[in-house]
């Protein structure tokens, strides 16, 4: 999930695409790579500065011990959860931020510790933090593709200009697999002006280049709701437009979206 705005829905989308693929039986990690750790504390971790072990602990040993030592064990840095595996983080990680920086390769330090354990997973979910820092560069460098999330409130096509032309960089210098999986439309209310002005906007952004999902995640209280329970909007409340609409947006970012439909044409 990328999006240098704040308040997109990034950590929302992460936590709620990572429970709906866990929930149909697929091997999900996610890891937390914003230090306010909003996706750690969404998957019920309450007191991430508590954590003995994180994304900043980590990814430090990973500088420091450079490449030839062993990584810690699994179990130190991964939390299991009861669907899925998470790699949580803290505030200790904006110090990580910093220390990429100075750091030769310093771009590639994430993609080193994820390499590995794409063996164990069937998707692994990279939630970013409202800039493009170091963090959110080593995150485009691990990834195969990126989710955009958009919200029409946030609408700016100089943001959105800036961040395509990031990926653009990386791809050419970082990560030549990285590809822009699309473009979630979130919190939309489709009855107003404001969601038909954006969704014009960002279809004529998009055009034939880049892919709008849709689904359409729609605004409502209940997101917020969950999100204050620490729980994605599936488990709070399976049955609200919120849950439903993840849900059709999980089977396009997997491919099988409509897969009925194209069965019964077929
Ligand atoms: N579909 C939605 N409807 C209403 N509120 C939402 C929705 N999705 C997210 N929010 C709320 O918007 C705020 C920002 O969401 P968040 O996922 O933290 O964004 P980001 O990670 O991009 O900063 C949070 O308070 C969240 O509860
Ligand atoms: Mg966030």
């Amino acid at each position: 999930m990328a999006n240098q705005k704040g308040g997109t829905a990034k950590s929302t989308t992460a936590c709620n695409l990572s429970t709906t693929l866990a929930s149909a039986g697929h091997r999900v990690l996610c890891a937390d790579l914003y230090p306010q750790a909003n996706l750690s504390m969404s998957f019920g971790i309450e007191r991430p500065e508590e954590l003995a072990f994180s994304m900043h602990d980590i990814l430090t040993f990973m500088i420091e011990k450079g490449d030839g030592s062993p990584l810690p064990d699994k179990i130190e840095y991964i939390v299991s959860g009861d669907k899925l595996d998470i790699i949580p983080c803290n505030i200790n990680l904006a110090v990580t931020e910093i220390n990429l920086r100075n750091e030769l390769g310093g771009e590639r330090v994430l993609s080193e510790l994820l390499e590995p354990l794409c063996a164990d997973y069937e998707y692994i979910v990279l939630d970013t933090s409202p800039s493009i820092g170091m963090l959110t560069i080593n995150a485009l460098a691990a990834c195969d593709s990126v989710i955009i999330p958009v919200s029409p409130q946030l609408w700016s096509a100089t943001g959105l200009t800036d961040l395509v032309q990031t990926i653009f960089k990386v791809k050419r210098k970082i990560n030549p697999r990285i590809e822009i999986e699309g473009i979630l439309m979130t919190m939309c209310d489709e009855r107003t002006r404001l969601f038909r002005d954006t969704k014009a906007l960002l279809d004529e952004f998009c055009r034939d280049r880049i892919r709008i999902f849709d689904a359409r995640i729609p605004s409502t209280v209940r997101v917020g709701e969950a999100n204050y329970s620490s729980a994605s909007i599936i488990d709070f409340d399976a049955k609200s437009k919120a849950a439903t609409a993840y849900i059709e947006f999980a089977k396009e970012v997997t491919g099988h979206a409509d897969s009925d439909k194209t069965t019964a044409t077929a």
